[in-house]
């Protein structure tokens, strides 16, 4: 199969950790329904690590644990599918999942079925318990096959995290998306130190294998297994914007019973959802900043631009410094310099203010520091 989005949808690891059931399941699928995620586009509901027993069955079967999903796999499948949405688990590639449950390791065929029996729409497979002398790269191809011959459509999100040079190799074994990070944490460092190392990566991102920027934290507010502290709403809407602009998938990762009206705003706005699933997929580039330019020596304030398929460009500004910043950008960076008969009308994704480039260039005062803007832009006759 081949996956043309970055997927979207909601994984159990951020609030729950190893708290789930499938009472939580399925109260967060009904709240998938009722609150409009579903609508907006979050369709996959993911089951992450620790929904297993210790051992697997005389089959050689991984059991869900009977305590937490007393009705099987299959029950739950069948509960998130008849919402409207589809179903993801998660398994890993060495011998023990991070939380030291089964591995797929040398059952990878075996579990692919499983999942296939189970209703399993997608597989996050992660890369704790590698066999010593193994290569990442073999035991991502096998899992790659398995599920391409399991006989149903199974995304697969490999979540090495970036190790053993993943992005060299991990477009080879089937894998959907991939983990080009380490984990988030619900605090602000830890966005914005995953979102600049993700510039070296944004030339490996691209249509049928995304680079996964991990789950969001977006609502966490410090609540869950996560949480670090938590972050501001403006943090909480960069961190947002910064996948979205850079075409990552979007799981949620706060427990959506819980969601207050600025965590909806943001997880919800159409527009800048818009730009994560832009069917072109095209690499972000660099604007301006990210220590590339004079006006800004450092690496925390930086402008990136993303054609669109339609033609329009959405430009993201982004001030992850302590204090306030003025930021400019020229349009003859985009190759758009003074012989182009063309401005650009823009609108800000956030707060719907429209506006224009003058004299070949933008102009944003005082943008609060972890602020940004993202602007959809089209392209006028002057
Ligand atoms: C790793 C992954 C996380 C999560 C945990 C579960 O750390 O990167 O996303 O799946 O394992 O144990």
């Amino acid at each position: 199969m081949l996956q043309l989005k970055p997927p979207m949808g909601w994984n159990s690891w951020n609030t729950f950790g190893n708290n789930i059931n499938e009472a939580v399941i399925r109260e967060t699928a009904d709240v998938m329904i009722s609150t409009g995620l579903r609508d907006a586009g979050y369709e996959y509901l993911v089951i992450d690590d620790d929904w297993s027993l210790r051992y697997r069955d005389a089959n050689d079967r991984i059991v869900p644990n009977p305590e937490k999903f007393p009705n099987g796999m299959k029950a739950v499948a069948d509960y998130v599918h008849s919402k409207g949405l589809k179903f993801g688990m998660y398994s890993c590639a060495g011998s023990m999942t991070c939380c030291g449950f089964p591995g797929s390791y040398q059952y990878e065929f075996i579990d692919a079925e499983t999942f296939a029996s189970w209703g399993v729409d997608y597989l996050k497979y992660d890369y704790c318990f590698k066999p010593a002398g193994e290569d990442g790269a073999k035991l991502y191809r096998r899992m790659g096959l398995a599920l391409a011959n399991c006989g149903r459509d199974i995304v697969f999100s490999a979540c090495s995290w970036g190790a053993d040079n993943t992005a060299d190799w991990i477009k080879s074994t089937g894998a959907h998306l991939w983990r080009s990070t380490g984990d988030v944490l619900d605090f602000w460092e830890s966005i914005k130190v995953n979102f600049k190392k993700q510039f070296a990566l944004v030339n490996r991102n691209g249509l049928g294998c995304f680079n996964d920027m991990d789950m969001l934290v977006v609502g966490m507010k410090n609540q869950g297994n996560v949480g670090r502290g938590g972050c501001t709403p403006i943090e909480y809407r960069t961190h947002f914007t910064g996948w979205a602009l850079f075409g990552s998938p979007l799981m949620i990762g706060c427990d959506i019973r819980k969601m207050d009206e600025d965590t909806v705003k943001t997880l919800m706005n159409p527009d800048v959802i818009a730009i994560d699933q832009d069917p072109a997929c095209r690499q972000p580039f660099l604007l301006g900043g990210y220590g590339q330019d004079p006006f800004y020596p450092d690496e925390d304030r930086f402008i990136v631009a993303r054609f669109l398929a339609n033609g329009d460009i959405a430009i993201g500004a982004f001030n992850l410094t302590d204090g306030p910043s003025n930021m400019v950008f020229q349009l003859s960076l985009i190759g758009l310099d003074r012989f182009c008969c063309v401005d650009l009308e823009m609108k800000e994704l956030w707060t719907g203010e429209e506006t224009k480039t003058r004299d070949g260039q933008f102009v944003i005062n005082n943008l609060a520091p972890h602020d940004c803007r993202l602007y959809r832009c089209r392209l006028v006759k002057k």
